[in-house]
């Protein structure tokens, strides 16, 4: 059994939001994506700055300290983002904390002829000791050989598949609404809920003793968060807006309210 408490990650490229989690002293790491990378590039951009992404990911890695950072290829085939990976860790490799991140797979449809591209980029760059963090991964089994090409990470990505159930059910949410771990009446070959497929993913490498770490991905609510903690996994990468609601709770404000009525002068005097 995991001794270690869940490992908190902030899923974010934006600068001020990963400086606050990390002075709140809850962070353990980063993860980011180029979807991140573009949304903070663009308020950058908005608020009318010059960006230097190399300058720019080089403050997020000061503010990361020693904990993991998770920076994304881009590239789509295999020699390509060994290519990609290789030089995005070289460049940032001084700061001894970058991980990069591939897709299990890079391939847009089914007939593509890539579909073992991640794997074999995962296999060479894990065995160039550059640590991988595998994304993108929707069953268990996309896990399963990540970890064997030797992925230090393997992302579930939870919240995308409570949206591909509630799709699936004609059911109208919005993304950060919460759905069941036991999830409703579809399933997804055998997932029934994205807490669910990062259980599953847990289960299968925690009983071969694997050093690959299960990174509960795309959680878009507190409630996943625990439940992420209660199957343990070992790491959950959040939000900004996440993170902050986790403190959270009406009966907390409301008990603040009273107890700082109540102090009585004595209690004030004797400090
Ligand atoms: C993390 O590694 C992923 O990039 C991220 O959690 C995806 O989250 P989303 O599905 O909310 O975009």
């Amino acid at each position: 059994m995991g001794k270690v408490l869940m490992k908190i990650f902030i899923d974010s490229a934006d600068l001020s939001e990963i400086k606050q989690a990390y002075e709140w002293g809850i962070a353990d790491g980063i993860t980011t994506n180029p979807s991140l990378m573009k949304k903070a590039v663009n308020k950058c951009k908005l608020d009318g700055e010059d960006i230097n992404l190399k300058g720019y990911i080089k403050e997020i890695l000061l503010i990361s300290k020693d904990t993991p950072v998770s920076l994304e290829v881009t590239e789509t085939t295999a020699q390509r983002m060994i290519e990609e990976g290789r030089k995005l860790y070289e460049m940032f490799k001084e700061f001894g904390n970058v991980n990069i991140k591939i897709p299990i797979n890079p391939s847009f449809e089914e007939n593509n002829l890539t579909h073992f591209d991640g794997i074999k980029a995962i296999k060479k760059l894990s065995e160039e000791n550059i640590p991988i963090n595998c994304t993108l991964i929707f069953t268990p089994e996309q896990a399963l050989l990540a970890a064997k090409a030797g992925a230090a990470f393997v992302s579930p990505f939870a919240g995308r598949v409570d949206d591909n159930l509630r799709k699936r059910s004609g059911m109208n949410f919005n993304k950060t609404d919460y759905f069941p771990m036991e999830g409703i009446s579809k399933n997804d070959n055998g997932i029934v809920s994205g807490i669910d497929l990062v259980k599953q993913c847990v289960q299968i490498l925690r009983q071969y003793n694997l050093k690959t770490e299960v990174l509960a991905a795309s959680l878009r609510n507190t409630r996943q968060v625990r439940e992420a903690a209660l199957i343990r996994a070992d790491i959950a990468t959040l939000p900004f807006d996440v993170i902050r609601n986790m403190l959270k709770h009406s009966q907390t404000f409301e008990g603040m309210k009273k107890f700082t009525a109540d102090v009585v002068e004595e209690y004030k005097n004797l400090l």
